[in-house]
């Protein structure tokens, strides 16, 4: 059997210095947003090249606290796409602001700049591209357009760690980059995490506050905050895997570059398209295939399990239907979220398991 996903063979591969760094923080007694994570922030935002970095509790979190440093706020609206995972526009609406959805560019699945500016009225108050699949969106495209008009972006870099744009890492572009450390990310928790990053002094003041209360000195409370705070053992644990995440990339890119090698001239499926000028970190390596539902089972009948990300875009989820959105608004998007497989891929799969479900996707095209 392969899995999607194989986390405790990563958890193998370091237990020899995670269970000690777990274990001191347990003697320490102190257990919120000490050392450990202060630590951590230091060595994310270097890794981001970044000058400040505000630990969380969630990804969804870190969004939340970015775009209310930027302002955002009830009658506000924030351009988005709606082909992402749902926190993206969960967090704009917990702000009381509106999702704005524009569609994705068919070649990278992220936000289609051509679609940005027919997009911006006067109540758009933040610009949430999302670097998605680890493939960073057009910044420099977004970026030249939100300038134009005034406009910060917020980088939803939660699937993106360390993915670059021209040289530059994800979430050191924008006004604040937000990511997610949920396990399953490439860089994950044990458990909940995530962090903003920003080189705005001012944010980062305020993202700090937020998330503790909305305090700067104990029991002074000078904005209405909220308890998102980074656990000490999460931090203890994301300090030693982020010495292992550039090892874990190339790995993961290795493996991509394999599946798109092997899989280039199939007749069932069309493989990612990684930009020249992007550093694709593949937290998710998905196929698009017409005959998703075949494909998977097929799969699945030799033991290889695939994920959909994602089955129905976030415009067309009930849960968003007060938006007023419907079937055919965002077409590309849509064909996206019929059409995508996303096949195993982590740094511990092996190169030979790769060509095993390489082989076995071309045998269902053949049987086909
Ligand atoms: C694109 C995107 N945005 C936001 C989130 C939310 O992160 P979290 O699950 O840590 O709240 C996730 C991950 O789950 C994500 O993939």
């Amino acid at each position: 059997m392969i899995p999607l996903l194989d986390l405790k063979a990563q958890y193998a591969s370091i237990r020899s210095e995670v269970e000690p760094a777990v274990l001191r923080v347990l003697a320490s007694g102190h257990y919120v947003l000490g050392e450990e994570v202060a630590g951590f922030e230091e060595e994310f935002a270097a890794y981001c090249d970044a000058k400040h970095a505000i630990a969380v509790n969630t990804g969804t979190s870190a969004l939340h606290l970015a775009l209310l440093a930027a302002g955002v706020g009830p009658g506000d609206e924030v351009i988005t796409v709606s082909f992402t995972f749902v926190a993206t526009a969960s967090a704009v609406c917990y702000t009381g602001a509106r999702p704005v959805f524009v569609d994705v560019e068919p070649a990278t699945l992220t936000m289609d700049p051509a679609k940005l500016e027919a997009a911006i009225t006067p109540r758009t108050k933040a610009i949430m591209p999302v670097h998605l699949y680890g493939q960073m969106a057009d910044m420099a495209a977004i970026k030249a357009i939100a300038d134009k008009h005034g406009i910060p972006v917020i980088e939803d870099a939660c699937q993106a760690h360390g993915a670059e744009y021209k040289g530059r890492r994800a979430g050191s572009i924008g006004v604040s980059g937000c990511f997610s450390f949920y396990p399953g990310k490439n860089l994950g928790a044990c458990g909940e995490g995530g962090i903003v990053v920003t080189n705005d002094d001012e944010h980062a003041k305020k993202i700090r506050m937020l998330r503790d209360w909305g305090q700067e000195q104990r029991y002074h409370h000078t904005m209405k905050g909220f308890n998102y705070r980074m656990d000490e053992i999460q931090g203890a644990i994301l300090r030693i895997k982020l010495r292992h995440l550039e090892a874990w990339t190339e790995a993961r890119r290795v493996r991509a570059d394999r599946y798109s090698k092997l899989l280039a001239g199939s007749r069932s499926v069309r493989v990612p398209i990684a930009m020249m000028d992007r550093r694709h970190v593949y937290h998710v390596y998905a196929v698009r295939t017409h005959d998703r539902e075949r494909l998977q089972h097929s799969l699945r009948s030799e033991g290889i399990h695939t994920g959909l990300h994602y089955p129905i875009p976030i415009h067309l989820q009930k849960a968003h239907a007060d938006l007023g959105y419907r079937s055919g608004d965002l077409p590309i998007s849509e064909a996206a979220a019929r059409e995508v497989l996303s096949l195993p891929i982590y740094p511990e799969l092996t190169i030979k398991q790769v060509d095993q479900i390489a082989a076995a996707v071309e045998q269902d095209a053949y049987v086909s």
